[in-house]
């Protein structure tokens, strides 16, 4: 195990430049996640949230202020933040469980320690049996598990997931949810997992953020306090997600009005909130 997973984010401004000009895309975050909590992060399409993931991953330096994992500043990417993305991409050519090694590239484990590890991570995420078969034969569900157990097998202080059931059916997604849910309490892992989905935030996170776009910042944050296992139909998750949805709504009022917003939050959300920002790295 890497580390506690214990992330501290400090005053993180990012710009791009687009033709020349700044386009400041998150200015002064400031979040603190402790080890082993579930946080989720909400927020209008370009709002920053991929960016957020991928200055905690390492993948981009180029910001202003600080990422700071287990007391260490990040500054590359590192074994001990795992990534999953929207789709799951798996290597096609290579079975399940020479795609999961992949997570163990640079782990410096004997090759006895590897199959070991992957096997573990391969059962972890219900693929038992599915280790010598090829993504192309997989569900969209079964190649999402995969991806889990390639960002998991490393034993990551922290794993990232960025819309990581965004492209699943409904049922699928509901059962990886509880299927993540239980990887994470049996393994204590820090996870931040961002979506477009209230419903899915709300019922997964121990807090969730509320991000707002033009720059990208906090708008709120809420805790969960439900104890787990949740039953999806408990009242207080629906009155949560309401006041959930509320936050997200008037984060985008001055851009987007939404006219239903007050009367029918969950629909008017999914509406007017399709992830589009996603861009493979
Ligand atoms: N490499 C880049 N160059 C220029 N602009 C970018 C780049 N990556 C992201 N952006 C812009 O930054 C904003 C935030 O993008 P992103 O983090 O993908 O948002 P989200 O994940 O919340 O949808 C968007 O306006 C997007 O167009
Ligand atoms: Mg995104």
């Amino acid at each position: 195990m890497a580390g506690q997973g214990h992330l501290q984010i400090d005053s993180v401004s990012k710009a791009f430049r687009v033709n020349g000009a700044p386009l400041n895309v998150l200015d002064s975050v400031d979040l603190s996640v402790a080890p082993g909590e579930f946080l989720t992060i909400v927020g209008a399409s370009g709002c920053g949230k991929s960016t957020l993931l991928r200055l905690i991953a390492g993948l981009d330096t180029e910001f202003a202020g600080n990422v700071v994992l287990d007391g260490k500043r990040v500054i590359e990417p590192s074994l001990d933040r795992g990534l999953v993305f929207q789709e799951p991409r798996l290597f096609p050519w290579l079975t399940v469980a020479q795609n999961v090694a992949l997570g163990l590239l640079n782990a410096g484990l004997s090759k006895a320690q590897k199959s070991r590890s992957v096997a573990e991570h391969i059962a972890l995420v219900g693929l038992t049996g599915f280790q010598d078969a090829y993504p192309h034969l997989l569900s969209g569900g079964m190649a999402q598990r995969a991806a889990i157990a390639r960002g998991l097998v490393n034993r990551p202080g922290v794993l990232l997931l960025d819309e990581p059931f965004g492209s699943l059916d409904a049922l699928t997604r509901a059962r990886l949810q509880d299927e993540l849910q239980r990887i994470w309490a049996a393994e204590g892992i820090t996870m931040l997992l961002v979506t477009h989905d209230v419903e899915e935030a709300v019922y997964l996170g121990d807090r969730v953020v509320v991000m707002a776009p033009g720059p990208g910042r906090i708008a709120a944050t809420f805790d969960v306090p439900q104890p787990r296992p949740r039953d999806r139909a408990n009242p207080a998750l629906a009155r949560l997600q309401d006041r959930v949805m509320a936050a997200l709504v008037s984060t985008t009022s001055e851009q987007s009005p939404a006219p239903h917003a007050a009367s029918r939050p969950a629909l008017a959300a999914r509406a007017f909130l399709p992830e589009q920002g996603f861009r493979p790295i």
